[in-house]
């Protein structure tokens, strides 16, 4: 039976039947086709389950977007309905089952999360359809990995909460589940810290900006910054908790902090002066590790930050950390000294130790950049494997989890076209749509039980080269749908022709949503 299903799905793809009518990206993992069509008119009406509010005002909003039509809610079970309903049988967290007949559309999920997913899979049915016929048919469909993340960095350049809105709307249309919020860096702090006001005073401004190409660079002289309030932060946290999205902010160290020792000099090993950076790329400056008094301030940053986020996970950063000033600091040797340590890595690793063991007592899990490998890896952290795979590799070696986002190609600030004379500006490399779709996150040198601790991968969006959130879109979009693919559907029902073909109808989503998406994809459909 097994057999034949495979075929089958392995087929539907190829016949075409997928390409006009089941437009949905990420492909789902079990689909089977019925007879009949559904449509939608004035009279159709939801009947929804109790806590699904916020899914009905969802699915009212698709269907007035599609068909200038708002369905009003019922009470009474009757034809012509759309079905919203939590089941009591133990489907998995995220997973969902749409049924459409001739009489209904049904959407069961054992939580709310399936329910949403299921609508965004409605809503790409609707995308594909001619006129007012909805195919009949039933998909059962959950995700492969649990860790669908999507990266965005609001330091280098910041994007307001508009933005950062739609952001998570197209993670929610493709049904991503993890919003990575790069929050601090050497050109900027984000955050709004009540604790320490300098760290937006001060480190959210610099006096200006790098701009070319980094080997022939000038700068502007323009002041560039900005950062969320804790309100506004409360509020998009909200928005991704409502689309099925944890949110999980990075505040990076010891490396990549030149704006907070801006804004408080006395946390270096040198004390400063310094400025916001203006500058891409890696600093010397860190925080100093010798000094107890840095601990305090990241464990008053991270008391505001836990009550903002209340995701499993607090990304520390950890990556391109310079040892040059901790060899040179007195209070760094001081502290290897005192705590045996071998070296600066090793201090590092002392660094990061302390603050898994602070943030562990509140309840929460560390994740890193691989960096955080070396001198050690904290006892319970998770790993995100950048500088290729290795990291990731080594990490679920050692029984850690990890979430993989190699460079290539999970770098979405990469080029996604051989010749780049006519794109924007970008930081270089080159990630075309069909390598990010044939990526595969558990590495084959893994055993299947090592293979295990790979919870999922990540695209990054690192906004160097990225004044503007029109530029994030062109660079994340359709990159991500991509990516999402690759994270929810099983291997074996992947097509990239297939996949081209309904990116083609998702792309009249993309419009209505405004996206300023890559079209470089066209080209390539035959
Ligand atoms: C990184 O790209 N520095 C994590
Ligand atoms: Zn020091």
């Amino acid at each position: 039976m097994k057999h034949i299903l495979l075929i089958f799905f392995v087929l539907v793809p190829l016949l075409g039947y997928t390409q006009s009518t089941v437009s949905i990206i990420p492909f789902p993992n079990q689909l089977v086709t019925e007879d009949g069509f559904f449509s939608i008119n004035a009279q159709t009406e939801i009947v929804a389950d109790e806590g699904l509010e916020f899914e009905v005002k969802y699915l009212q909003s698709i269907i007035d977007n599609h068909f200038r039509i708002k369905p009003t809610v019922a009470k009474k079970l009757g034809e012509n309905v759309i079905l919203l309903q939590l089941s009591q049988s133990d489907m998995a967290e995220e997973a969902y089952e749409l049924h459409i007949t001739a009489e209904q559309i049904s959407i069961t999920a054992s939580e709310s999360t399936g329910v949403f997913y299921g609508l965004q899979s409605l809503r790409q049915i609707l995308a594909s359809i001619e006129e007012n016929r909805i195919p009949a048919m039933k998909i059962n469909d959950s995700p492969r990995f649990d860790w669908r993340g999507m990266h965005l960095d609001c330091s280098r350049h910041f994007f307001n909460p508009e933005e950062v809105k739609k952001y998570l709307d197209y993670m929610a249309l493709y049904k991503m589940n993890t919003f990575h919020w790069h929050l601090t860096e050497d050109q900027g702090w984000r955050i709004e810290i009540k604790a320490f006001p300098k760290l937006t005073e001060i480190g959210a401004w610099r006096t200006g900006t790098m701009v070319g190409k980094y080997d022939n660079h000038e700068y502007d002289s323009i002041r560039y910054g900005g950062f969320y309030t804790q309100e506004e932060i409360k509020e998009i946290v909200a928005y991704a908790k409502e689309r099925h999205i944890t949110v999980v902010p990075e505040i990076e160290m010891p490396g990549h902090s030149l704006a907070a020792l801006a804004a408080y000099p006395e946390l270096s090993c040198t004390g400063g002066p310094f400025q916001v950076a203006r500058k891409w790329g890696v600093f010397e400056d860190v925080y100093c590790a010798g000094n107890d008094s840095v601990f305090v301030f990241l464990e008053t940053v991270m008391d505001e930050v836990l009550i903002l986020f209340p995701s499993q996970y607090i990304h520390i950063g950890g990556d391109e950390s310079p040892k040059k000033r901790w060899e040179a600091c007195a209070k760094c040797q001081n502290r290897i000294k005192e705590e045996g340590l071998k070296d600066e890595h090793e201090l590092q690793s002392y660094f990061i130790q302390r603050m898994e063991q602070y943030l562990n007592a509140k309840g929460r899990k560390i994740i890193g950049w691989d960096e955080i490998l070396e001198g050690g890896l904290a006892p319970n952290a998770a790993v995100m494997s950048w500088r290729g795979t290795e990291g990731g590799i080594a990490a679920a070696r050692e029984a850690h989890s990890v979430v993989m986002s190699p460079g290539s190609p999970c770098y979405f600030d990469h080029y996604q076209v051989k010749d780049p004379t006519n794109e924007p500006l970008a930081i270089g490399g080159y990630n075309p749509l069909d390598k990010v779709y044939a990526y595969e996150p558990i590495p084959e040198s893994l055993s299947p039980t090592e293979g295990d601790y790979i919870m999922g991968a990540q695209g990054n969006v690192w906004t160097e080269y990225m004044k503007s959130f029109d530029h994030v879109e062109y660079m994340a979009l359709p990159r991500m749908s991509a990516l999402s693919e690759v994270l929810w559907t099983q291997p074996e029902f992947k097509n990239y022709k297939d996949f081209l073909h309904r990116l083609k109808y998702n792309t009249q989503i993309l419009d209505e949503m405004g996206a300023n998406y890559s079209k470089h994809f066209l080209s390539d459909i035959k």
